[in-house]
């Protein structure tokens, strides 16, 4: 986003009015993400977190997957942090474990999703288990989502990336 906006001219405002696709609209951001992750297929997830910025944002990210909050008292943890949950038929990986987040992370997401007809970034299923939770819209790009996927991709270091992954 820092270089579409600083170098190519494009505002914030349209690159999140456009973040995610619809029915009869593809996203240029879901296809970018989905081109620049499969980059890295092959190699292994290697999140440094030597700058204390870095290191904020995977405490700050920490912190907001066991803190409860909104309507319901829920937290990330509430869904994702035993084995053997589900809703419906949905299984729900238990992210306190590395090996399950390292599935999730290098070879999950962006996903096809078979439920929505197109290609889905870790920004969209964030947003969609935010509002799970009944609270307010995660902003694209917010440092909320930033704090949360340092939070995860650091924790999947050592996964094998394969990307596009294929879920539900
Ligand atoms: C009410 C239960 C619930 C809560 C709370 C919840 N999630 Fe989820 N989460 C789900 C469900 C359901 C799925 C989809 C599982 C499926 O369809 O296979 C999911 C999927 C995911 C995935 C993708 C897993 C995969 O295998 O690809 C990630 C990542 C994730 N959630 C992160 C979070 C984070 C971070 C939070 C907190 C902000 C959170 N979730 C809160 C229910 C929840």
């Amino acid at each position: 986003m820092t270089c579409m906006i600083d170098l190519q001219g494009f505002t914030r405002e349209d690159i999140i009015r456009d973040r995610f696709g619809s029915l009869d609209k593809d996203s240029d951001m879901e296809a970018l993400v989905s081109f620049i992750g499969s980059k890295s297929n092959g190699m292994r997830m290697n999140v440094p977190m030597r700058h204390a910025k870095e290191y904020e944002r995977y405490k700050a990210g920490e912190y907001i997957f066991h803190r409860r909050a909104g309507p319901l008292d829920f937290s990330c943890a509430t869904c994702h942090s035993e084995e053997g949950k589900r809703i419906r038929l949905q299984e729900l990986p238990n992210m306190t474990d590395p090996k399950q987040v390292q599935i999730v992370i290098s070879t999950g997401w962006p996903a096809y999703r078979g439920t929505q007809a197109t290609v889905r970034t870790m920004q969209h299923r964030l947003y969609d288990c935010n509002w799970q939770m009944r609270l307010p819209d995660l902003g694209y790009a917010s440092d909320m989502s930033v704090a949360l996927t340092s939070y995860l991709n650091y924790r999947a270091n050592g996964g094998v990336i394969q990307l596009p992954g294929v879920r539900r």
